[in-house]
């Protein structure tokens, strides 16, 4: 049985020293619930520099951000 397009898992995975990597059916909120976008490909800042939180905007190269 073919499966729906919103049944596949999202993943996450942390780059080297680089954001998260989101792929998947998701949909971002903010921490009252309320919707940031839907989509399926996101990159989400780890290094808490970014000007446009919480999508990376490559401020953590700048930053000097090395993962722990
Ligand atoms: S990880 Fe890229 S701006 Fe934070």
């Amino acid at each position: 049985m073919p499966q729906e397009a919103g049944d596949d898992p999202a993943t996450m995975v942390p780059t080297s020293d680089d954001p998260y990597l989101v792929r998947g059916n998701v949909t971002l909120s903010d921490g009252d619930g309320n919707l940031i976008e839907r989509g399926t490909r996101y990159t989400l800042c780890r290094c808490g520099h970014s000007g446009n939180k919480p999508f990376c905007d490559n401020s953590h190269v700048l930053a000097g951000f090395t993962a722990p």
